[in-house]
């Protein structure tokens, strides 16, 4: 096979499958694993950035440890602040069916300052129909701005804040109160961030809002509602999304500074178990060099043992 063929001379160009026009590339032929020799680590690194979410079959053959052995090529790996550590310390989140809900467009963790910047996902039970993911492409958003737009954003800053509005989410039930009350109980996060990054990697202008925006700096709740409304409804726009339909071995990677995602919630009682790693982030910066700042950060201690069931 001729260079030009390849990669960074290790993964053949027919072997990435571009999934969206804007966003989303599967790619064939590989084997994760912690074991993947530097060139295919940075060749799978560079196919992230340009694809912002990449996509791997069939690699049933990867159990918890080596996830997180293929993880930790990415980077530190994140414990998660709001889960109780006696459930386990890898770094592996277990996300399954009536647990975190995550059927609105959002970053993860975005009311940190320094959130995640890559997330890798692992299908463990895919229920046969539904349960798909939905990502967004937001430096592809933000380029389709008109230019004035663009402006405004640029100047614009936006809390996010893990206090939970269960009025974003139509009849949720008592389990996921009671998830979301526990989170809270651990720890509670507010974090200013620009509502323009720069990606630190690629240049990009990347648009930062979503599920835990509480309101923009220095703007009235009802002007903020309608800038918000502006901004998601171009990032959340079919031309910038792609959709992933699960199988069981499944792999999914994106890059968090660059996208948001959306969970479909239409498999009602199936079960649906997937496993998940994050990367520790940089602190994002604005356009105009201002990084983010976190207002607020508290971790409580758990719960003495003898006061859970
Ligand atoms: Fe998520």
């Amino acid at each position: 096979m001729s260079e030009t063929a390849l990669i960074d001379g290790v993964i053949p160009r027919a072997a990435v499958v571009k999934r969206a026009p804007r966003i989303g590339a599967e790619i064939r032929d590989i084997k994760l694993s912690g074991d993947l020799p530097d060139e295919i680590i940075a060749a799978i690194k560079g196919l992230l950035l340009d694809h912002k979410v990449i996509f791997f079959r069939d690699q049933g053959h990867l159990d918890d440890a080596e996830h997180e052995r293929f993880a930790l090529r990415f980077g530190k790996p994140m414990l998660s602040p709001t889960l109780d550590p006696a459930k386990g310390t890898m770094s592996i989140l277990e996300i399954a069916s009536g647990g975190f809900r995550t059927d609105a467009w959002h970053i993860d963790f975005s009311y940190l300052d320094a959130y995640p910047k890559t997330l890798l996902l692992r299908g463990a039970i895919i229920p046969p129909v539904g349960g798909d993911t939905v990502w967004s492409n937001t430096a592809a958003a933000y380029l389709d701005l008109p230019a004035p737009l663009q402006r405004l954003a640029d100047d614009l800053w936006a809390v996010h804040s893990n206090a939970h509005d269960f009025a974003v989410f139509a009849r949720p039930t008592e389990a996921e109160k009671r998830v979301y009350d526990e989170a809270l109980t651990r720890a509670s996060f507010e974090t200013e961030h620009p509502v323009v990054r720069v990606h630190a990697e690629t240049g990009e202008r990347t648009l930062v809002l979503g599920l835990y925006v509480k309101r923009f700096v220095e703007v009235p709740k009802h002007d903020g509602q309608r800038l918000f409304d502006l901004f998601e409804a171009h990032i959340t726009s079919p031309e910038n999304t792609v959709r992933w339909n699960w199988k069981q071995g499944d792999v999914a990677i994106w890059d968090n500074r660059a996208t948001m995602h959306y969970a479909v919630r239409d498999y009602c009682d199936q079960p649906r178990v997937v496993r998940r790693v994050a990367i520790d982030g940089e602190v994002p910066v604005g356009v105009n060099g201002r990084c983010s700042v976190a207002r607020i950060k508290i971790i409580r201690q758990p719960p003495a043992p003898s006061s859970t069931s």
